[in-house]
């Protein structure tokens, strides 16, 4: 069975990694994502407002797009070696929310969205934060990047 939010991570306590303004980039995703969340429990529950999910997906897609090419761009700024494993793995996430994205556009289904979104994202956002986030952020800040 689907979770509900409270699978989703809390805002106020992601797990931090030494550049703030990579900190607010992921605050803002989380409260997106309890956005989108909160719809799609509600469309579980039978009350289905599509075009709200429209909006706030498309927002969502479009903001992780955002993000991803921030860290890329300072990771090439600041030459970190491993660039080719952190943006490789941003473009295979980013493929996958493009995908989702698309497939509620042609057949409005909730489940597959709301699968992702309360069973895979979560897990993949931390581990992703924790690893990959984490390093890059440690990296710049040492050289001096904010
Ligand atoms: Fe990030
Ligand atoms: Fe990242």
């Amino acid at each position: 069975m689907i979770d509900n939010l409270h699978s989703l991570p809390d805002p106020s306590s992601i797990p931090l990694v030494a550049l703030e303004s990579m900190n607010d980039t992921h605050r803002e995703e989380i409260k997106m994502v309890i956005r989108l969340g909160t719809l799609l429990a509600q469309a579980m529950e039978g009350n289905v407002d599509e075009k709200a999910i429209s909006v706030e997906i498309a927002a969502w897609v479009e903001h992780t797009r955002h993000h991803f090419k921030r860290e890329n761009e300072l990771m090439l700024e600041f030459g970190f070696p491993a660039y080719p494993v952190h943006s490789g793995e941003h473009e295979r996430i980013l493929a996958l929310l493009d995908e989702l994205h698309q497939s509620w556009l042609e057949n409005r289904s909730v489940e597959p969205l709301a699968t992702f979104l309360f069973e895979s994202w979560p897990e993949w956002f931390e581990m992703h934060v924790n690893t990959m986030d984490s390093i890059t952020a440690q990296f710049i800040n040492q050289r001096g990047g904010a």
